[in-house]
């Protein structure tokens, strides 16, 4: 476990943003295992209001009953024997909230304001001793700006639909990989380019393009990076 025996008062956070399929998700949750530090994918939170939204019937442009939801509903993720749970009120929905449809809708409710904010409290709630790896789209530019290292991955979109394809085939979702591309690329246009945080690359941040480097060779890349900065903290 990387130790953080230096000032007590501040956990570290390791940033990982990027759009769907750079592999942020699969990269941060390897490098919080492989450092022991907690795990925040913060794409989850947006994707449970979104279920929330559907399941409650609240319409998708009713910002003022989104942000209630937001606010009421009750968000928990548990981690048994390695992989994650995650519940909204009590339901389990890990599963559930994988479906495409969600990704659209919760890329559509994220771009609102008050939304976000009603979510900040809780991203920044997993910050935990020993440390948090924190997975999303403003991890590095508006929930922890002051991580102590910020990586950015990008990939080409056939790439990303391809591995995004992959993920879905596996959960046992039936997608067809060319819808998947127009969806991804409508979903990239949302996400960067709403007026509250959108998804760009945090000034400070190292950007990573994932397209023809394996899982291995990012994580090695990024576990680098994570110790030479966690290390220099200490000094
Ligand atoms: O990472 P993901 O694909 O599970 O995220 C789903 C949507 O949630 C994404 O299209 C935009 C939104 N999101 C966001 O706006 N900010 C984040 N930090 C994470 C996700």
């Amino acid at each position: 476990m990387l130790q953080n025996n230096y000032n007590q008062n501040v956990v570290p956070v390791i940033t990982i943003d990027g759009p769907s399929g750079s592999g942020k998700g699969t990269i941060g949750q390897l490098l919080a295992n492989r450092l022991q530090w907690h795990f925040l994918d913060s794409g989850a939170i947006y994707r449970i209001v979104a279920l929330a939204a559907e399941r409650h019937q609240v319409p998708i442009d009713d910002e003022v009953n989104l942000v209630r939801l937001a606010e009421t509903i009750q968000i928990v993720f548990q981690t048994t024997q390695g992989s994650i749970q995650i519940f909204l009120d009590q339901q389990n929905v890990t599963q559930a909230i994988r479906q495409e449809t969600i990704s659209q809708l919760a890329s559509k409710i994220a771009a609102f304001p008050r939304v976000r904010e009603a979510l900040l409290a809780l991203q920044r709630s997993f910050r935990k001793a020993p440390g948090l790896v924190a997975d999303g789209r403003d991890m590095g530019t508006v929930v922890f700006p002051d991580a102590c290292l910020k990586i950015y991955l990008e990939a080409s979109v056939e790439e990303r639909a391809k591995r995004r394809h992959q993920q879905l085939l596996e959960k046992g979702f039936d997608v067809r990989l060319m819808p998947l591309i127009d969806e991804l690329i409508e979903r990239d246009r949302r996400d960067k380019n709403r007026k509250d945080s959108p998804l760009v690359p945090a000034v400070d941040a190292v950007l990573i393009d994932t397209t023809s480097l394996s899982i291995e060779k990012v994580m090695t890349q990024v576990f680098d990076l994570a110790c030479q900065r966690v290390s220099s903290l200490k000094k």
